[in-house]
């Protein structure tokens, strides 16, 4: 199965993508969490990187677009795969139908977690995340609690909040993400392979939603 999580930031793409591996068994390859990781790891690659997330801007499509074709081809995805947050523009989407056609293979959905933009920005202001980059489990001080406050419920590693979780970067990334992702919904739509689910609610029912279209 190989699938596509369209949303905007802060939307569930992760929270979902962390439950559909342990249901499918396909990983996840969120573009944003290799970013991370090569920052953590500090790579010129990283530090490029986080000049354009720290502003809440798109890193450059040559840069993004290298880093999933490298990731695309290791061994690991005989079952397919989850893209989150990959592809985000036009561009991206175009040289990811080349990789998949020089790989001989389709997308099989785009699905589409659709959240209204003021409950993005109260999503991303309360969450946090687990510094254990194996674990990467989210919670959100509000509505998806840890246990234990500032504690990984899941590993038991410390919480922290990303640099590009503040108010002012939020908006960025909403009006980025309006201006340059929500285009792919259409380009996904005209290829029959849109999924739209209802991303507001629990995250157990949004859940069952996505596994009803995946099939
Ligand atoms: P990335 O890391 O992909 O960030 P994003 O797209 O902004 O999305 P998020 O990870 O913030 O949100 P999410 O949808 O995963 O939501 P989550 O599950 O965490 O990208 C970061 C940056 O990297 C970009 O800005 C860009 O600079 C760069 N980048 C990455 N990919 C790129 C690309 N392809 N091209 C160019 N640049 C790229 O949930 C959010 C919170 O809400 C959590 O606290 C969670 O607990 C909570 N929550 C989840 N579901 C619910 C629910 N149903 N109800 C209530 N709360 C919920
Ligand atoms: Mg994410
Ligand atoms: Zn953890």
């Amino acid at each position: 199965m190989r699938i596509v999580l369209l949303g905007g930031p802060g939307s569930g793409k992760g929270t979902q993508a962390k439950k559909l591996t342990e249901t499918y068994s396909v990983p996840q390859i969120s573009t944003g969490d290799i970013f991370r990781a090569a920052l953590k790891e500090g790579t010129p690659m990283g530090l490029k990187a986080k000049t354009y997330m720290d502003k809440g801007e798109l890193v450059p499509d040559d840069v993004v677009i290298g880093v999933v074709e490298e990731r695309l081809s290791k061994p690991d995805l005989g079952k397919g795969y989850m893209l989150d947050g990959f592809p985000r523009t036009l561009p991206q989407a175009q040289a990811l139908d080349g990789m998949l056609q020089r790989l001989g293979q389709n997308l099989d959905h785009a699905v589409l977690v659709d959240v209204p933009d003021e409950e993005l920005v109260a999503r991303l202001a309360g969450r946090r995340t687990c510094r254990n980059s194996d674990c990467g489990a989210m919670f959100h001080v509000m509505f998806n609690a840890p246990k234990k406050e500032g504690i990984c419920d899941k590993c038991g590693s410390e919480l922290y909040q990303r640099d590009d979780d503040s108010e002012a970067t939020i908006r960025e990334r909403l009006k980025v993400y309006n201006k340059q992702t929500a285009p792919l919904i259409d380009f996904y739509d005209k290829k029959t392979l849109l999924r739209r689910v209802a991303g507001v609610g629990p995250i157990d029912e949004i859940f069952n939603q996505i596994k009803k279209v995946l099939g």
